[in-house]
C-alpha cells in the first residue's frame, strides 16, 4: 500500500504547492555529468542551485556561466570549502569521479545535507559501508544516482520477475558493453586509477548489475570468482589519443561467477573495449519461465529491442514478445526529481544505499578476486 501511494505521490506531485520554500541545492564536482544534474534541476520550480565546487579553480564558475545559473550563486574550489560555508545547503549532488564520492558524500551527511550521489557508489565495499553508516548517523536522504530505475522498460524486467510469471529464480546472465568506447571525452578521470578506481566494471558494469539484482529483490551476494583485464587500454596503436595508453590504469574488461542467496547464480560480464560486437544478451532463468532482455549499453536504461519470456503452456514451449515501453519524459529528469520529492515529502531514497551495498559489494568481490586469483567470500558488516 505504501508504495502505490508513494507512486501516486511520484507522479503528480509535480503541480503541489510546495510552501514556497525552495530547496537550496550545491554541486560538487563541475564535469561532464553536472551538467545532466544542473539542467534537471533547472526544471524543478521548487529548486534554486546556489553553490558549484571544483577542485580545478574557476572551473565551477565557468561551469555556472556556461548554463546560465551563475547569477547569485557562489563558488568553491572543494566540496568541504563549499560545505563548510553554505550553512542552509538542503542537499547537493557529487558530481566528482569515483575515487571521491566516498569523503564527498561522508561529509556533507555528516554536516546535515542531503545527498544524490552518482554512480557506482564508490570504489570499495568498506567505502560504502562508510557511506550508508554516515547516512544512518544524519537521518538524511542518500540517493544513488542510477537513472535507468525510472525507465518503463527496466520497471518492466522487474514487474515480470515479481509477478511470478518466471517461477523462482536459479540463473542470471547479464552485462554488457562496448567493442570499441574506452570514455575520455574530457580526458582521463575515467581511466585513471587514481580517479575512477574501476574501468568498464564501475562505470557500465553497475548498471547491469542493479538492473537484474533490483528486479530480484537484492538477494545477498554469497562468493565471486572474478576476473579483470585492461588490454586495450594500455595500447596506444588501438586508442583515438595514443598519449592516453601510459595513464590507462584500470579494467577494461570483467567477467564474474557470483553466487547469491536463495541458490541463485549471476554470470556477468562487461566490456568497454573486446573484439566482438556483444557479450551477451541478458538472460533470467526460473523455473516456470525465462526471461530474455537484448544486449543493452547499460547506462540509459535502453533495451536492444523486444524482450522475450520463454515458457510451457499445456506442455508446449511458447514464446511471448513484451512490446517496448514508451517512456512519459526523460529518466535524468525523474532521477532529480524524486530526490527532492524524498526530502521535501520525507519519503525513502528513490535509489536506496541498502540495495546499492550489495552492488558494490559484487564489484569489490571482482577485484578483489580478480587480484588474489581465486574464488573470495563476500563479508557485509552490519550498517
Ligand atoms: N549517471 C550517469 O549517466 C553518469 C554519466 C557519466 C558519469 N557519471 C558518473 O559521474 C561521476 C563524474 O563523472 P564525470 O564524467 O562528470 O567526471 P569529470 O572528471 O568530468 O568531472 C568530475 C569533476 O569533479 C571534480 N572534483 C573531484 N573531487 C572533487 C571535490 N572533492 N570537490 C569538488 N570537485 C571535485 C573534478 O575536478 C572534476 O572536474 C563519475 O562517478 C561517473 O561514474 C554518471
Amino acid at each position: 500500500m505504501a508504495n502505490i501511494l508513494d507512486e501516486f505521490k511520484f507522479s503528480h506531485n509535480a503541480d503541489l504547492d510546495r510552501s514556497g520554500k525552495k530547496l537550496k541545492v550545491g554541486i560538487i564536482g563541475c564535469g561532464w555529468i553536472a551538467e545532466a544534474h544542473l539542467k534537471s534541476y533547472q526544471k524543478c520550480p521548487d529548486v534554486e542551485v546556489v553553490a558549484f565546487a571544483d577542485l580545478i579553480p574557476g572551473k565551477a564558475r565557468a561551469f555556472a556561466e556556461r548554463y546560465g545559473a551563475a547569477e547569485g550563486a557562489r563558488f568553491y574550489n572543494s566540496d568541504r570549502e563549499m560545505i563548510d560555508a553554505e550553512t542552509d545547503l538542503d542537499a547537493v549532488s557529487v558530481c566528482t569521479y569515483n575515487r571521491q564520492h566516498a569523503p564527498c558524500a561522508i561529509y556533507a551527511l555528516d554536516h546535515g545535507v542531503n545527498v544524490l550521489l552518482e554512480k557506482p557508489m564508490c570504489v570499495t565495499l568498506d567505502e560504502a559501508v562508510e557511506i550508508c553508516r554516515a547516512e544512518k548517523r544524519s537521518g538524511k536522504v542518500l540517493s544513488i544516482g542510477f537513472q535507468p530505475r525510472f525507465d518503463e522498460n527496466m520497471k518492466m524486467v522487474k514487474k515480470i520477475v515479481s509477478s511470478g510469471e518466471l517461477g523462482d529464480i536459479y540463473y542470471v546472465q547479464t552485462g554488457g558493453g562496448r567493442r570499441h568506447g574506452i570514455p575520455t571525452p574530457f580526458g582521463t578521470s575515467f581511466i585513471r586509477e587514481d580517479t575512477a578506481g574501476l574501468g568498464a566494471l564501475g562505470d557500465i558494469g553497475c548498471y547491469s548489475l542493479d538492473m537484474v539484482l533490483n528486479a530480484l529483490g537484492y538477494p545477498k551476494p554469497l562468493t565471486v570468482s572474478g576476473y579483470k583485464s585492461g588490454f586495450f587500454g594500455k595500447d596506444p596503436s588501438y586508442l583515438d589519443r595514443p598519449e592516453y595508453a601510459e595513464e590507462f590504469s584500470v579494467d577494461d574488461f570483467a567477467a564474474a561467477f557470483v553466487r547469491l542467496e536463495g541458490g541463485i547464480v549471476l554470470d556477468f560480464r562487461i566490456s568497454w573495449a573486446m573484439h566482438c560486437d556483444t557479450p551477451g544478451d541478458t538472460i533470467i532463468l526460473g523455473k516456470k519461465g525465462g526471461l530474455r532482455i537484448p544486449s543493452t549499453e547499460c547506462w540509459n536504461g535502453s533495451i536492444g529491442g523486444p524482450m522475450t519470456v520463454y515458457h510451457n503452456v499445456a506442455g508446449v514451449c511458447v514464446d511471448t514478445k513484451i512490446p517496448e515501453c514508451d517512456n512519459d519524459g526523460d529518466n535524468f529528469d525523474k532521477k532529480i526529481r524524486s530526490f527532492c520529492d524524498a526530502i521535501e515529502f520525507g519519503l525513502p531514497a528513490p535509489v536506496p544505499s541498502s540495495q546499492i551495498l550489495y552492488n558494490q559489494a559484487i564489484i569489490d568481490g571482482i577485484s578483489r578476486s580478480a587480484e588474489s586469483g581465486r574464488e573470495v567470500e563476500i563479508n557485509i558488516p552490519e550498517i
